[in-house]
């Protein structure tokens, strides 16, 4: 067995409107404190839990947040060090590091890269200003260029970007400029996500009051078909549902996650998942550091999952996959519920795996209700 590593590092610097993850500026963690006040024990109270994962070589570890890029490298260095030595690493261990375009520079990556990071993931999302002002995100779009050019220089392996689709007020010729303007880029894999509107967010309030209005969904599907085939057309071919990659460069830690492998989360609010059990870290960063300092377990929750669980999951898992789902996997009920799907050139049957074409991508969550069920 192996076991894959994600390391949440809860902070940023400003909360986007969009965004719900478990992160936190420093102003709401401690009144008036800077980043390295709060963040000052954090990487112990990591290294506290970290004692209690198995001890499994790891092939991937994945820093992602909040804003990772915002700790320093000796600090995230410091996680992979205990890892490697306590775990050990395959030798061609991924190990990807979420990042800010704003929050680099050339020292930082050198730093990145000497603490045995080989893959960066920056948070681009569009190269349309009005687009990133209604998602609320600091950053200026050239800093995207500088980082990846300055990433690529200081010698990372495997460049990615993330872009989100469907924002309030962006057009489809917004959304083409956008993904031209990654494309332009050196990099080898893009993740692209349609907009969710989260509850409780400031852009689930700004749409709540009709400040703002979401596109329909012909124009998110046409985003969607859009960035599948321009991406396809310069050479990074879908791997899963939502991500494009030159061939050798696809993120084998999401792989680990879709493939339903062993991973541990270290962090407040991450998740593990450990043969049939799943488990999950108290949520607030204070909470989390006062447990592992007093010695106690951070977690929150657990539960052991049945067969059926596991068989849904994987199912749908697998069918976001290029790879695709093996057509054996389905009961008789299932196999021809199918056959609806494939008249109507949903899904196409390979190998005797099944996998859907780009029209059957639009309706993936569907067609695993309703057909696969
Ligand atoms: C933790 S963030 C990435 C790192 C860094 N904090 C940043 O934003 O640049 C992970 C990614 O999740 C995506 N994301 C976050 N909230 C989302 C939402 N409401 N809808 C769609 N994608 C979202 C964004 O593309 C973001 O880059
Ligand atoms: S999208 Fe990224 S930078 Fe923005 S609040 Fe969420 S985690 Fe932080």
């Amino acid at each position: 067995m192996v076991l894959s590593f994600y390391v949440h590092i809860p902070y940023c610097i400003k909360r986007c409107g969009y965004c719900d993850f478990n992160t936190y500026t420093p102003n709401e963690l401690q009144d008036g404190a800077s980043l390295e006040i709060v963040s000052n024990d954090y990487i112990d109270a990591v290294l506290l839990e970290l004692d209690a994962a198995p001890s499994d070589e790891v092939p991937t570890i994945f820093f992602g947040g909040g804003t990772p890029s915002l700790l320093p490298a000796k600090d995230l260095g410091r996680v992979i060090s205990a890892i490697k030595a306590r775990n050990g690493m395959t030798a061609d261990c991924e190990i990807t590091l979420e990042a800010n375009p704003d929050s680099v520079t050339e020292e930082k990556l050198q730093g990145y890269l000497a603490a045995g990071f080989n893959r960066i993931s920056f948070g681009m999302q569009s190269a349309q200003p009005h687009v990133l002002a209604v998602l609320d995100r600091t950053h200026n779009p050239a800093n995207v260029k500088r980082a990846v050019d300055m990433a690529r220089a200081a010698g990372f392996e495997s460049i990615s970007v993330d872009l989100i689709y469907g924002t309030p007020g962006e057009s489809l010729d917004d959304w083409r400029a956008t993904v031209t303007e990654a494309l332009s880029l050196d990099i080898d894999h893009i993740s692209a996500y349609a907009l969710i509107v989260e509850t409780g967010t400031k852009l689930a309030a700004q749409i709540k009051r009709g400040d703002l209005t979401m596109p329909i969904d012909d124009l998110m599907a046409d985003m969607y078909l859009l960035v599948d085939q321009m991406c396809n057309g310069a050479g990074l071919n879908w791997y899963e549902l939502s991500n494009w990659s030159k061939p050798g460069h696809e993120c084998q830690h999401n792989i680990a996650y879709w493939k339903s492998a062993n991973w541990w989360g270290l962090g407040p609010g991450a998740h593990s998942h450990i043969d049939k059990k799943r488990f999950w870290n108290v949520k607030h960063p204070t909470a989390y550091k006062q447990k592992l300092f007093a010695k106690e377990s951070p977690v929150a929750e657990s539960e052991n999952l049945t067969e059926e669980q596991l068989r849904d999951e994987a199912i749908m898992l697998a069918i976001r996959m290029r790879t695709g789902l093996a057509l054996s996997s389905l009961n008789k009920q299932g196999q021809d519920n199918l056959q609806a799907y494939i008249a109507t050139g949903h899904v196409v049957i390979s190998d005797a795996q099944i996998q859907l074409t780009a029209q059957g991508r639009l309706i993936a969550d569907r067609l695993v209700r309703e057909a696969l069920g």
